[in-house]
């Protein structure tokens, strides 16, 4: 069922949780670093009814087709930072490689719905590290071919994303490091850095609008919640703050359901979403405080709104996969939902929506949208 909340524990004290510039500093250093597109919609926003819309597209981040690289790679460098014992001197990859080299034989593990787990098997395969990626045994043969292609092992778990995110904790050890994109009690510093390297995002934005008119609602996709933790806390400054929306699938709506009860509450699987990079049962326990001061509403979708979602996006020319036309649902349903006036999806808002994947499983994308990623949208004409 889908569902409107409004955060009862929304809080004006200072949020948990400082963005920081720092994580950029790295990204740019990384091979093929350039800030992804915001683009203007004059289509989404006459379709929603507001005054603008901007989406960020994170359909190629760092050579890969979601913005999970910049928090894989800036957690992976600060756990590497931590087991060198100090801070290398450093300017090209080449260079962090020939740094890290004292640390092997070491590995890289994680858990994941897709993204994250290429992510750190890509930073793994830069800096010449082996990885280790647990997945949930449902995953697409895509998306399991796209992790295989970093050159990583791929365990499928009997089970869902959270039973991934065990087994791939066991795995810490003197030769492997657990790159985990979520928190649990004694394991926070890597998630944390995850979060921090999320910021990216953010920072290019605020650099992308300088000058220009504010943003005025922020959906934010979750599934842990730590993408939706960098937003709040890149947002947390801005004046005026825009209303920060979380969105999930109807069925895994972990941030929500902790929300209304102020505390974490476990929503068990099995996640059947085609969003899949949001079926995730548990929030993450450090981004979840920032998400309870720091949301104004949560909103939850079912499948056909993100498929529609993904077909206005292809209209408008921009290849977003079933998770990443999240947002976008996510603000179809709030209308829909009869939110639009609370919300402030009005006709002089400037909405953000974040795309934050491609078509990262093409097969289905073409299915949806009718027509192949890459191929041109003929519903455009
Ligand atoms: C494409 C995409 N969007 C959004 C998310 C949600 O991010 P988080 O788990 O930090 O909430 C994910 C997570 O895997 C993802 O892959």
């Amino acid at each position: 069922m889908e569902e409107l909340l409004k955060n009862p524990h929304r809080s004006d004290d200072p949020v948990p949780f400082a963005s920081t510039r720092e994580p950029l500093e790295l990204h740019r250093k990384l091979p093929g670093y350039a800030p992804t597109p915001l683009r203007e919609s004059p289509a989404l926003a006459a379709r929603l009814g507001v005054a603008r819309v901007l989406v960020k597209v994170e359909s190629d981040r760092l050579g890969l087709p979601a913005f999970k690289m910049l928090g894989a790679s800036w957690a992976t460098y600060r756990a590497l930072v931590a087991r060198l014992g100090g801070e290398p001197q450093w300017s090209t990859i080449d260079e962090l490689r020939v740094a890290v080299a004292p640390l092997r034989p070491l590995r890289l593990a994680a858990a994941t719905d897709g993204n994250h787990g290429r992510a750190v098997a890509r930073m793994a395969k830069l800096l010449e590290l082996d990885a280790t990626i647990f997945v949930p045994d449902d995953m697409t043969a895509a998306r399991i071919a796209a992790i295989k292609s970093e050159g990583a092992t791929v365990v499928l778990v009997d089970g869902t994303y959270d039973d991934a995110v065990a087994q791939s904790a066991a795995m810490q050890s003197d030769d492997c490091v657990v790159i985990s994109d979520t928190s649990w009690p004694g394991y926070e510093d890597t998630p944390r850095h995850v979060i921090e390297g999320y910021a990216t995002i953010f920072a290019e934005i605020d650099d992308q609008l300088a000058g220009q008119s504010t943003v005025s609602v922020v959906m934010l996709p979750a599934g842990v919640g730590a993408l939706a933790a960098s937003g709040v806390a890149a947002y947390a400054h801005h004046v005026p703050r825009p209303k920060l929306v979380s969105v999930e699938p109807a069925d895994a709506a972990c941030v929500l359901a902790s929300v209304r009860d102020g505390h974490m509450v476990e929503v068990p699987g099995p996640h059947r979403s085609m969003m899949v990079g949001l079926n995730c049962g548990n929030a993450s326990l450090i981004a979840f405080p920032v998400l309870l001061a720091g949301l104004d509403w949560c909103v939850t979708v079912h499948d056909g709104r993100a498929e529609q979602a993904m077909r206005l996006l292809a209209a408008d020319g921009i290849e977003a996969g079933e998770t990443g036309a999240a947002a976008l649902a996510g603000a179809l349903g709030v209308i829909e939902l009869g939110g639009r006036d609370l919300v402030g999806l009005t006709d002089d808002a400037t909405v953000l929506l974040l795309v934050t994947e491609g078509a990262t499983d093409p097969e289905s994308y073409e299915q949806i949208v009718g027509h192949a990623p890459g191929a041109p949208d003929v519903t455009k004409a």
